[in-house]
C-alpha cells in the first residue's frame, strides 16, 4: 500500500506498507499498517494482495465543453501545430449547447476518471467566455467538484478579436462579479496568442481581491513570462512549463510553487515534454495532472500520465505516482486527499496489479479495480 505518509511503512516519500490494511471510519481513514496490528473492525474486505494506492488528484482539467475536435488531433498528427486559436472551436460548440448537454458530458468525463482511479479533479471554466457562458460552465462543474477554476482569460473571444483591452475589462469586471461565487480559483492562459503578463496580473490580482486564488497556464507553447508571474503572485502552482528558462527554474525553487505537468498534451501535439528529472533534481515539487480538454490532450487517464513521466520525462515510478496523488492534492492547497494518513479523505485505488509500479510498467492496461472515494465504492 502507498500511503504517502513517510512516518509510515518503509520511511519513504511514499511511505510504503508491505501486506498492508487500512481502517475507515464513515469517510476519513482512521488506521493504517500491517494488517497483522490492525484494530477490530465492524467488516472487513480483503482484496487479495493488490496494491493499494490514495486516488488520483486531478489538479487541472477542462470538462465543461461541447462538440468534437478530434480533426484537429488527426491534422496534428500529420505535421500541422497546435495553437491557442482552436479554442474558438469549442467556444462556438460550448456557447450552442444547452445547460443539460454540457452537464452531461461533464458528467460523463467525470466518470470516465473516476473509473481510472480519479477521486478528487479540478474542473476549470474557459470556453464560455461571455458573463452568463461563463457562470453557467462554473456552476456546472461546481456540481461535480468543489475545486473550481474562472478560467475566462482562456483566449480572446472573437467578437472581442479588436479591442483586447475591452475583453480584459470585461473579465476583471462583470465576468468576475457573476462567476467569483461558483470559484474557488482564478486561472489565465498567459501565452503569446493570448493574454500577456500585464493582462495576466491584472486578471490574476483582480480574482485574488475577489477571494480567488491564482494558479496559471504558462510556458506551454514558448517560453514568456508566465512562470515568473505565478511566483510572483504566490501561486500555489503553475502548470504545464513545458519550455522553462533557468530563470524560471529558479523563481519555482525559490518561490515553492509546484510545477503541474501535463505530459498527455505533450503527446497530443507532439512536442517536446518538459524536463521533470531536471525540476526534481532543482529541488522543485510538481504534480502531474491529465488537462483533460477536447484539444491539446483528451485523455483522463492518470495512468497514462504517469506512465508518460516515467517514460518521456525522467521520473521514477514513484515519483511519478507521488506527483499524480501527493502533488495533485499540494497543488491544490489540499491536506486531506492524495495520502492515506489517519484523518485523510478514505479515497482510495485498488490495483489488479502487486505493486503502483505497474501503472508505468503495463502502460495501458485498465489496472484499476476498483476505487473507494469518501470510504463508498
Ligand atoms: O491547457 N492551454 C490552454 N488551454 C488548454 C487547451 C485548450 C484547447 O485547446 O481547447 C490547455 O492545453
Ligand atoms: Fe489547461
Amino acid at each position: 500500500m502507498v500511503t504517502n505518509d513517510p512516518r509510515s511503512g518503509d520511511g519513504s516519500e511514499l511511505g510504503l506498507v508491505n501486506d498492508a490494511a487500512v481502517v475507515v471510519e464513515r469517510n476519513r481513514v482512521v488506521w493504517t499498517g500491517r494488517s497483522t496490528l490492525a484494530p477490530a473492525a465492524d467488516t472487513s474486505h480483503d482484496v487479495g494482495g493488490r496494491a493499494v494506492i490514495p486516488g488520483f488528484v486531478d489538479s487541472h482539467s477542462h470538462l465543461v465543453f461541447a462538440g468534437d475536435r478530434s480533426q484537429e488531433f488527426a491534422a496534428r498528427m500529420t505535421g500541422a501545430p497546435y495553437s491557442a486559436g482552436g479554442i474558438n472551436t469549442t467556444v462556438a460548440a460550448t456557447r450552442a449547447a444547452t445547460d443539460e448537454q454540457l452537464a452531461a458530458n461533464l458528467a460523463r468525463l467525470v466518470a470516465e476518471m473516476r473509473r481510472q482511479g480519479t477521486t478528487t479533479v479540478e474542473i476549470k471554466s474557459g470556453y464560455g467566455l461571455t458573463v452568463a457562458d461563463e457562470a453557467r460552465g462554473l456552476a456546472i462543474a461546481r456540481q461535480a467538484t468543489s475545486e473550481t477554476t474562472f478560467l475566462g482569460a482562456h483566449v480572446v473571444p472573437p467578437e472581442y478579436a479588436d479591442d483586447p483591452g475591452g475583453y480584459v475589462d470585461l473579465v476583471t469586471g462583470p465576468m468576475l462579479d457573476a462567476c467569483a461565487g461558483y470559484a474557488k480559483w482564478v486561472d489565465v492562459f498567459c501565452e503569446r496568442g493570448a493574454f500577456d503578463a500585464d493582462q495576466s496580473r491584472a486578471i490574476l490580482r483582480a480574482g485574488q481581491a475577489r477571494g480567488l486564488r491564482p494558479r496559471l497556464h504558462a510556458n506551454q507553447l514558448g517560453h514568456g513570462p508566465g512562470v515568473q508571474l505565478a511566483c510572483e503572485v504566490g501561486a500555489l502552482a503553475v502548470d504545464h512549463c513545458t519550455y522553462l528558462s533557468d530563470e524560471d527554474v529558479a523563481a519555482l525553487a525559490d518561490s515553492g510553487t509546484i510545477a503541474t505537468l501535463l505530459p498527455g498534451v505533450e503527446f497530443s501535439t507532439r512536442s517536446p515534454y518538459p524536463d521533470g528529472r531536471g525540476l526534481l533534481d532543482a529541488g522543485i515539487r510538481l504534480a502531474l495532472a491529465s488537462d483533460c480538454n477536447p484539444g491539446s490532450c483528451f485523455t483522463s487517464s492518470m495512468p497514462f500520465c504517469i506512465a508518460l513521466a516515467v517514460r518521456e520525462m525522467g521520473m521514477s515510478p514513484a515519483e511519478a505516482l507521488w506527483a499524480a496523488t501527493a502533488g495533485g492534492g499540494a497543488a491544490l492547497g489540499r491536506d486531506d486527499v492524495g495520502h492515506l494518513a489517519p484523518g485523510a479523505a478514505a479515497d482510495l485505488v485498488v490495483l489488479d496489479a502487486p505493486s503502483y509500479i505497474h501503472l508505468a510498467y503495463r502502460p495501458g492496461v485498465p489496472l484499476v479495480a476498483s476505487t473507494l472515494v469518501g470510504g463508498a465504492g
